[in-house]
């Protein structure tokens, strides 16, 4: 028996109601697998936990997750904290300390969702998105000067690093390979911004001439945007920005349904560190403690945790299980249905245990 040590940190919000849902359903996955358990401890750190304590974590909270093999998080971000102090303090170093540069989102219309674009189906909408997740925009440098001045004055600097952006892209391009896309879109800028985004597409032309048998292409962000939702079938892989990535990336979830069903895997690829694992969404305080949040995003990132873990099938059969359920009808409210997160996730558990009796079936 595998003991896989998992760092569950809900956070604020709906990451309290959707992470206990992930959580009932890689239970499900690890012992209908019967090789391996989750021995989870759970970490309080929140925006409620910053208002008793007066931080996000402790001050040596990355110490205290070093060691595990991954982190399950729900979202980080409540009113009452400022976002910038509660994400810097909390999220962002997790993905930084750890070498998390790979933020890899799937943009996927399963069967059984309506996409917001007129006729498009599953075939139409299908690809990753691959986002730079420890540099660019979210630089945290720059200052203020002469606040409270008719002088006052604020700059925020970009980082692009030649080995930060040649990583993601690279990676963004073996990520195709290994998944059968043929072709990979960059998103650039590099009208408007003209040191960073000329920097990038240099490096992107660099790396796309080892890749002959692969397609790729580049688009300014705001026309990328705009293909999204006119030509969502043209793309495999799209590479972009920290910041580009993003804003990208809450579009993708849209089209593909509801940004309450997008996932993401924070990855360090080199494994010196643990990878984590959240929705794309956050911890949305309109709909928070109502018990109506679609879960389907954080049961889909705990798919990505398992192939990350080296257990593929098993998020296969995580995967069928989602279609299943929301073939059934049975989808939350952001999805144009009548269920609950309880329901929902009850019918996801019953789902695995019949994707992996079909898988093992030979189905
Ligand atoms: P949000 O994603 O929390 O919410 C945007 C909209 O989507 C809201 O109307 C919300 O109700 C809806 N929504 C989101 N997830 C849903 C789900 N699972 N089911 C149904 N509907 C869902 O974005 P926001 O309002 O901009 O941010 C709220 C807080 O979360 C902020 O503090 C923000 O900084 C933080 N945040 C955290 C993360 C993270 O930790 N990964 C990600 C995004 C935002
Ligand atoms: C996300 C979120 C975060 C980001 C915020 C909360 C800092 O929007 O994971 O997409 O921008 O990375
Ligand atoms: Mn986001």
């Amino acid at each position: 028996m595998r003991d896989i040590r998992l760092a569950v940190i809900p956070g604020d919000g709906i990451g309290n109601e959707v992470v206990p849902a992930g959580l009932q359903v890689l239970d499900v996955v690890a012992r209908v697998n019967g090789g391996f358990r989750f021995l989870t401890e759970q970490f309080p750190w929140s925006c409620a936990w910053y208002l008793q304590h007066g931080r996000m974590m402790p001050a040596d909270g990355l110490d205290q997750l070093r060691a595990f093999d991954a982190i399950y998080l729900g979202a980080v971000g409540f009113p009452g904290v400022p976002d910038h102090i509660s994400l810097w303090e909390l999220l962002l170093p997790i993905r930084r300390g750890f070498q998390q540069y790979v933020c890899l989102r799937p943009i996927r219309l399963l069967p059984g969702v309506k996409s917001p674009l007129a006729g498009r189906g599953p075939a139409d909408i299908d690809f990753y998105v691959v986002r730079e997740n420890n540099e660019g925009e979210y630089s945290n440098m720059g200052g203020r000067i002469y606040a409270g001045t008719p002088h006052d004055t604020v700059v925020q600097n970009a980082v692009f690093t030649r080995m930060g952006t040649e990583r993601i892209i690279r990676y963004a391009f073996e990520l195709a390979r290994s998944k059968g896309k043929h072709r990979i879109s960059s998103a650039t800028k590099s009208n408007g911004i003209n040191h960073s985004m000329p920097f990038w597409d240099e490096i992107f032309g660099q790396v796309a001439r080892e890749y002959p048998d692969l397609q790729a292409d580049q688009f300014h962000v705001d026309a990328l945007a705009a293909r999204f939702v006119t030509h969502p079938q043209q793309f495999g892989v799209v590479v972009g920005s920290n910041l580009f990535g993003d804003i990208l990336t809450d579009l993708g979830a849209a089209i593909a349904g509801s940004i309450g069903i997008g996932a993401s895997a924070n990855l360090n690829p080199e494994r010196l560190y643990p990878s984590c694992f959240e929705s794309i969404h956050g911890s949305a305080p309109d709909i928070a403690g109502q018990g109506i949040a679609n879960p389907l995003g954080q049961i889909w990132s705990g798919a990505l945790m398992l192939e990350h873990l080296g257990y593929a099938d098993e998020a296969r059969w995580v995967e069928t299980a989602m279609v299943a359920t929301l073939a059934a009808g049975v989808a939350t409210r952001d999805l144009g249905g009548t269920a609950n997160t309880a329901e929902v996730t009850a019918r996801v558990c019953q789902e695995v245990e019949r994707a992996a009796a079909a898988a093992r079936a030979g189905h």
